[in-house]
């Protein structure tokens, strides 16, 4: 059981040239389940197989559309925590009612588009503030399905990782609790970001499981050691025979 696993610390002893050993404490990272189903009834099986040991599950717009409210209704009766992922996108204002009409559902994280602009973070991070104080709004950057050529084709000529960054300033620059970013550019924004900036990341492979459309990934190990405070993992897990061995393999090699 890794149920506190956020809090956990793994300490990690390094020899320096002159033979002192520096202590790097590098946080245990929490796993969000994907909760990429086809329907309510399986994305109830599922979780009742899970069991204790998973404690998020990411809802995005397929069931949330899907499904609506009732269906963060019961993941939360299942005694788990929310992730909303509709990365809203909209003018401020729209984006600010979109968080209101939000804000009476259980949800522990929310995830917004960084593309809509500083004056659009800023009345999201102030609704937050006033509506939803227990939720943790994260700011999508780059949409790890945009390669140089796809950024390049609207308008944006550098490359792809200034882009994430200079979003990821921005969106910080307004408060913002966290970022989503790819594991690929975790080191790069850790050396920046503010030091509690909460960083979740999706494209997790365990050693040897199947890529699927996923192209840049790190193993659930990688993404730990380069930063990350929450991997976000579907198939892996979902696909799996056994749900639940799939995710305590996962968990074990993160506590390890
Ligand atoms: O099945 P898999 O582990 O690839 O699932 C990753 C999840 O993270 C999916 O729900 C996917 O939509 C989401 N995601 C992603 N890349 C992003 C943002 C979200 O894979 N940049």
């Amino acid at each position: 059981m890794y149920g506190s696993s956020a809090i956990l610390k793994n300490l990690i002893g390094s020899k320096l040239a002159g033979g002192m050993i520096s202590i790097v404490q590098v946080n245990v990272p929490e796993i969000i389940l994907a909760l990429d189903v086809a329907s309510r009834k399986e994305a109830e099986n599922l979780l009742n197989k899970t069991g204790d040991q998973l404690q998020w599950v990411k809802v995005g717009l397929q069931s949330f559309l899907r499904d609506g409210p009732d269906l963060i209704n019961l993941i939360k009766d299942l005694g788990k925590k929310i992730f909303l992922d509709l990365k809203l996108h909209d003018i401020p204002n729209t984006m600010a009612k979109a968080m209101e009409s939000l804000s009476n559902l259980p949800v522990g994280m929310l995830t917004v588009h960084t593309s809509a602009g500083e004056e659009a973070l800023k009345r999201c991070v102030q609704t937050g503030q006033d509506l939803m104080p227990d939720t943790l709004l994260l700011g999508v950057t780059v949409l790890t399905s945009m390669n140089q050529t796809a950024l390049h084709s609207i308008g944006v000529n550098g490359p792809v990782l200034d882009q994430v960054g200079r979003l990821a300033k921005m969106a910080t620059n307004t408060a913002i609790g966290g970022i989503v970013c790819s594991p690929k550019e975790l080191l790069h924004l850790r050396s920046f970001l503010p030091q509690n900036t909460k960083i979740v990341t999706p494209g997790i492979r365990p050693f040897g499981s199947d890529l699927g459309d996923q192209k840049r990934i790190m193993t659930p190990n990688q993404a730990k050691h380069a930063g990350a405070d929450y991997l976000v993992i579907g198939r892996p897990i979902l696909a799996a025979k056994n749900p639940a061995t799939a995710l305590d393999e996962i968990l074990r090699e993160i506590n390890s």
